[in-house]
């Protein structure tokens, strides 16, 4: 049973519907104008609002945009007899299911609310579903390069700024969009991920703007644009650097006007959405060698947010691993687990190639080995106590200054190291030393 709002000022229609929908075994209530249909979403909750378009005062669209901001998880459906694409449009782009087109028979409010009682239904429990199974995530940082990220993300949340992320593979670039989500005035309403990579050409084109029955061989139903779902919310789009040239072109457009016509439609659809996308590589390259259109990234990079690799985030590292074994405990059902203090010694003494992903992968595949409730080195895989391989850096370019040559050195031992004293032990100085070096080279 669902509770359901009917907003007419004709009281026939009003009240036929309220018997009508009644008589479904819901509960309903009707209201002659907005401002009553308002003080009665005031008091109650209701799952669906069923409101006519054209009314005397504040008509069905105010209504709905009033709905929207009140109560954005009640579903509005709005009645109209002047059925015009723009009010359509509108109607869509200020958050509406369903538009009902006068006259229409009592059956086909019967299927519609079936619908729109269904996609409420599994948005509850998308909703729950995610809350039991999210994660939470260490945001804050002690390394300044990590501190400034935030920040810049935290500040570019609050507008509808677009964002581009970047950083290596397993910084946390997905994490970070959909903190930026949670933390933007967006945060009711829809995050929608769009994997770049993962699709073939058209099927991507058709994901993301939909395509009308027959487009192309195999479509043989309409199939909604998910641009369009992320509507009133934000659109992210992962591995943006991976999309197709020509889909390139059309999101391009989409950027400039927010609007488009899905494939082998001819009405333009109209959505309100904010974009953040995702790439581990480096688009400025891509550009340069003519894979990336350049206005594209322009479009894209309004605001860049670099997440640093791991092993730049050393001071972060214990923090994260404690956090990181606590979520992973939680997920396999354990209780809280210690790390010997070894086995702590070999994780930071690591270089974290896949970031904060392999330290997570890492964590988990101790958590299941492990007995008892501590982690030991044993627990750890072999890759992680194997020292590091010697190979690049055995051979520096022979046009370096002895100088040059040292503060490279120094820079990548300082780099691999937690403290200060370890750094000094690996290069054979003291520490005074080092500290003077580092100051003079500008490494600190
Ligand atoms: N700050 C964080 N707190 C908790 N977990 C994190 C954090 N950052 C990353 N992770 C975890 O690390 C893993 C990788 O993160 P994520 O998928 O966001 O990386 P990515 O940068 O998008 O990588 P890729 O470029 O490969 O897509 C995930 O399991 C994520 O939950
Ligand atoms: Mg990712």
């Amino acid at each position: 049973m669902a509770s359901i709002l009917i907003v007419d000022d004709a009281k026939n229609i009003r009240d036929h519907l309220t018997s009508y929908v009644r008589g479904l075994g819901h509960r309903t209530k009707g209201a002659g104008d907005a401002r009553e249909a308002l003080a009665a979403l005031a008091e109650d909750r209701f799952d669906l609002v069923i409101s006519d378009v054209r009314m005397p005062d504040m008509d069905g669209l105010a209504l709905l945009r009033e709905v929207r901001g009140r109560r954005p998880d009640a579903a509005v459906v709005l009645m109209t007899a002047y059925a015009t694409v723009p009010q359509a449009v509108e109607a869509i782009k200020a958050g509406a299911y369903e538009y009902l087109v006068k006259p229409f028979t009592l059956e086909q409010v019967g299927l519609l609310l079936d619908r729109v009682l269904e996609v409420q239904r599994l948005r509850h429990e998308v909703v729950s579903l995610r809350q039991a199974l999210d994660e939470p995530a260490l945001l804050d940082s002690t390394t300044p390069t990590m501190q400034q990220a935030l920040a810049t993300a935290r500040q570019a949340a609050a507008s509808d700024v677009t964002v581009l992320l970047t950083g290596e593979s397993g910084t946390g670039k997905n994490v970070l969009a959909a903190a930026i989500h949670a933390w933007s005035p967006r945060h009711a309403r829809p995050f929608v991920t769009i994997a770049c990579t993962t699709l073939a050409e058209h099927l991507l084109e058709s994901e993301l703007f939909g395509h009308m029955k027959g487009a192309f061989t195999g479509a043989w139903k309409d199939k909604p644009a998910r641009i369009a779902a992320a509507q009133g919310g934000t659109l992210f789009l992962d591995e943006v650097g991976d999309l197709p040239q020509p889909v390139q072109g059309k999101l391009l457009r989409f950027l400039e006007e927010r609007r488009f016509e899905p494939l082998g439609g001819t009405e333009t659809v109209e959505v309100d959405v904010r974009m953040i996308a995702a790439t581990n590589r480096d688009l400025e390259a891509d550009v340069r060698a003519g894979r990336f259109r350049e206005d594209l990234f322009f479009r894209l990079n309004v605001v860049n947010v670099t997440l640093p690799p791991l092993r730049d985030r050393r001071a972060d590292l214990a923090a994260l691993t404690d956090h990181l074994l606590a979520v992973v405990a939680a997920r396999h059902r354990r209780a809280p687990l210690h790390l010997a203090p070894e086995a702590r010694r070999v994780l930071t003494g690591y270089r974290w190639p896949g970031n904060v992903r392999e330290l997570m992968n890492t964590l988990e595949r101790a958590v299941v080995l492990s007995r008892g409730d501590t982690i030991r080195t044993e627990d750890l895989p072999d890759r992680l106590l194997a020292p590091a391989p010697a190979g690049a850096a055995a051979t520096p370019p022979t046009d370096l200054s002895l100088e040059e040559l040292e503060r490279r050195h120094i820079q990548q031992v300082l780099g691999d190291s937690t403290t200060l004293e370890e750094a000094a032990a690996r290069l054979g100085i003291n520490a005074t030393t080092l500290w003077r070096k580092r100051k003079r080279y500008g490494l600190d």
